[in-house]
């Protein structure tokens, strides 16, 4: 590592390709890996792209998840030019302990791998129905996006969490607009607000006529407000959906653009488990990573961090690191062991719905392949549309043939 620091730099988010992440991360991590950032409206903070730096301030309690203490956007987004505010009461991923630990409690129960294991059949049924309307058309053709990844984590959602249906062109538009780095902040804030109107109503709903989900099962707990219970309903709608279904539509592209690695995963069925791990390792799915904000005066590999400065801790360059992942870690290989990545975090915040969504990809990509022994894409590599535009990375249409 070089001890020259460089000047501060600006969030790279320029990638090289549909699967890496913007190179001058490599570069950074190399040379500095806790390097001042300039965030575009005038705060300085902190870009951290290695491996175990990473993961540890995940997991250290002096840096905050609070949103009101690291409300400065990374990059230029609508949210960035909004007045700050506390989260949502319930919307508990930007909270710290104790209330971020309470409402946690509340639902981690749900999420346990053995509760998720339950899902098992209904998440096959679910992707095979899919597969199913894929091929009624005849055509042999489809998008991959609209038909199998967007779908499949839209419909796990909104049954564990009781929501018709019906309702979900309520939701599905306005969570699309508030990822979308061309939204102006009041789109951005409508949209918000579209999403957190709806959940509000189905709670009232819920409390009116009780099902057998998880926000009918909280509100029988009676520990929660409705307005609670609304933040927390937000969260998992907004968390759970355009993730796993960008990882799912990003990862089948990889794979259709690796035939040895697809060779592989169609050889032995086997593989599956430690596949999803390590396409969770190798694709960038966020425009930044976490963030946090430091509560006191801290030093940093020899960096002086004061108080109240933030830290964006780029998770993709976290998950390439060499000094974890050795000298290949660029390389996309299903067999290696990709234990221990950050794709869903780390620390008290580590992704709640990280069973599940793992679940959803499994069962995705085994049954995709079976079905379609000739799956290939159906336009030239790069013509796929990159969900540059957006937060979370993907591709907005996946053309497919068999
Ligand atoms: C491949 C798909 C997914 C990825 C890559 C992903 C990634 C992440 C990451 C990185 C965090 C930590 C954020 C931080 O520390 O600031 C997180 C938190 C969270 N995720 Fe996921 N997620 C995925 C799917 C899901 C699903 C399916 C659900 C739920 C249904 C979900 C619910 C949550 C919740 C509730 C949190 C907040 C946890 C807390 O603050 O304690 N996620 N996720």
């Amino acid at each position: 590592m070089s001890d020259i620091a460089p000047g501060p730099v600006r969030l790279p988010t320029e990638r090289p390709s549909a699967f890496d992440p913007p190179a001058e991360l490599a570069e950074l991590r190399e040379k500095c890996p806790v390097a001042r950032m300039d965030f575009p409206d005038g705060h300085q903070g902190w870009l951290v792209t290695s491996y175990p730096e990473v993961r540890s301030l995940l997991a250290d309690p002096e840096f905050s998840a609070r949103q009101e203490l690291h409300h400065h956007a990374p990059y230029d987004h609508p949210f960035g030019k909004e007045p700050i505010r506390p989260a949502e009461v319930g919307f508990f991923i930007g909270m710290d302990a104790p209330e971020h630990s309470r409402y946690r409690r509340l639902v981690a129960g749900q999420f346990t791998k053995r509760r998720i294991a339950l899902l098992t059949p209904r998440v096959e049924e679910i992707t095979e129905a899919c597969l199913d309307a894929m091929e009624a058309g005849g055509a042999r053709e489809a998008d991959l996006v609209e038909q199998f990844a967007q779908p499949i984590p839209a419909l796990v959602i909104c049954e564990l969490l009781g929501v018709p249906l019906e309702d979900s062109d309520r939701f599905h538009g306005a969570i699309r607009r508030f990822f979308h780095l061309g939204s102006d902040a009041e789109e951005s804030r409508a949209a918000y607000l579209a999403i957190l109107d709806y959940v509000a109503e189905l709670v009232g709903r819920k409390r009116a006529h009780p099902g057998d989900d998880l926000i009918s099962g909280l509100i029988a707990r009676e520990e929660l407000t409705d307005q609670e219970l609304a933040g927390i309903s937000l969260l998992l709608l907004v968390a759970g959906y355009e993730t796993t279904a960008n990882m799912i539509g990003l990862g089948a592209y990889a794979l259709l653009t690796h035939p040895d690695q697809l060779a592989l995963l169609r050889e032995d069925d086997s593989l599956g488990d430690n596949a999803v791990e390590e396409l969770l390792r190798y694709l960038p799915l966020f425009r930044s990573g976490g963030m946090r904000a430091a509560t006191r005066d801290t030093e940093l590999l020899g960096r002086q961090v004061k108080e109240g400065e933030c830290v964006v801790l780029s998770l993709s360059s976290a998950n390439r690191d060499p000094a974890r992942y050795g000298a290949d870690a660029d390389r996309l290989d299903l067999r290696r062991s990709a234990t221990g990545h950050v794709a869903f975090g780390h620390g008290p915040h580590q992704c709640l719905g990280s069973q599940l969504a793992r679940l959803e990809m499994r069962i995705a990509y085994t049954a995709l392949l079976r079905r379609f022994p000739g799956l290939r894409l159906a336009v030239p590599h790069e013509e796929v549309p990159l969900r540059d535009d957006m937060v979370i990375h993907g591709t907005h249409r996946l053309p497919i043939a068999w």
